[in-house]
């Protein structure tokens, strides 16, 4: 039997490359994104996707929205769509494949960002994708601590600047990662392989 992995935002930049890899390893992946047909920040939606499947394996959420703006000029709205499908689509997510793992184990991996890394470089117009990004890592230390007894495992990857169309809207100049060695890494951490690593947030310098 194949290894179950679903992947938030699996139709972007750096989630097409990590289900790219992991169907090349020969797991069945599902990709969960608005333009193929789940707003992860939506919790009848996010219940329904993983309503139809009896185990999973992994949970690769990379899903996040980045829209550059000045604090003084950002609307609640813009506010609420980047915490929403970052921090709270991480939540929901989780939920569902954490009540998935309970019986067997398995891997959650958080894609963050050096953005939600303490005492890292910031860029102003971020604020909202910091907070959310800053969130995600205290999560991964609540959820892997949480999910030790059942063998679910929770890590996240904070990479700097990597080659998608994200990079244009935060428009920071300087070194760059490719999206498939980050999506390297990512799948290294939601496979077996990398137990039993839990509770790690890696950094990863362009
Ligand atoms: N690029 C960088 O420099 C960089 C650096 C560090 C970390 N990261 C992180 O890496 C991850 C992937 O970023 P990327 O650069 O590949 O960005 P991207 O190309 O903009 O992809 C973002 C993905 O998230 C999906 N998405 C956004 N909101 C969603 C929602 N509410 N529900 C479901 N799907 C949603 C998008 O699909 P739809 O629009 O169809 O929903 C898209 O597939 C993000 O978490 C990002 O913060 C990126």
């Amino acid at each position: 039997m194949s290894l179950r992995a679903v992947v938030t935002g699996g139709s972007g930049g750096i989630g097409s490359e990590v289900v790219r890899e992991l169907r090349t390893r020969r797991w069945d992946v599902i990709s969960l994104s608005r333009r193929e047909g789940c707003d992860i920040s939506d919790e009848d939606q996010v219940v329904k996707a993983f309503s139809s499947l009896k185990s999973l394996d992994a949970l690769v959420h990379c899903a996040a929205v980045l829209i550059k703006r000045r604090f003084t000029d950002m609307s609640a709205v813009e506010w609420d769509v980047q915490v929403a499908s970052g921090l709270r689509g991480a939540f929901l997510c989780s939920r569902e494949a954490f009540r998935l793992m309970q019986d067997r184990g398995g891997s959650i991996v958080f894609v963050s960002s050096l953005s939600g890394v303490a005492g890292a470089e910031k860029f102003p117009g971020m604020a909202a994708y910091v907070a959310a990004k800053s969130g995600l890592a205290g999560l991964t230390e609540a959820l892997a601590a949480e999910g030790r007894e059942a063998h679910i495992r929770v890590n996240a990857i904070s990479p700097g600047a990597v080659d998608t169309p994200m990079l244009r809207i935060a428009g920071v100049e300087g070194p760059v990662l490719q999206p498939a060695d980050v999506a390297r890494i990512i799948v290294w951490l939601a496979s077996a392989e990398s137990a039993p690593l839990s509770g790690a947030n890696l950094r990863m310098d362009p």
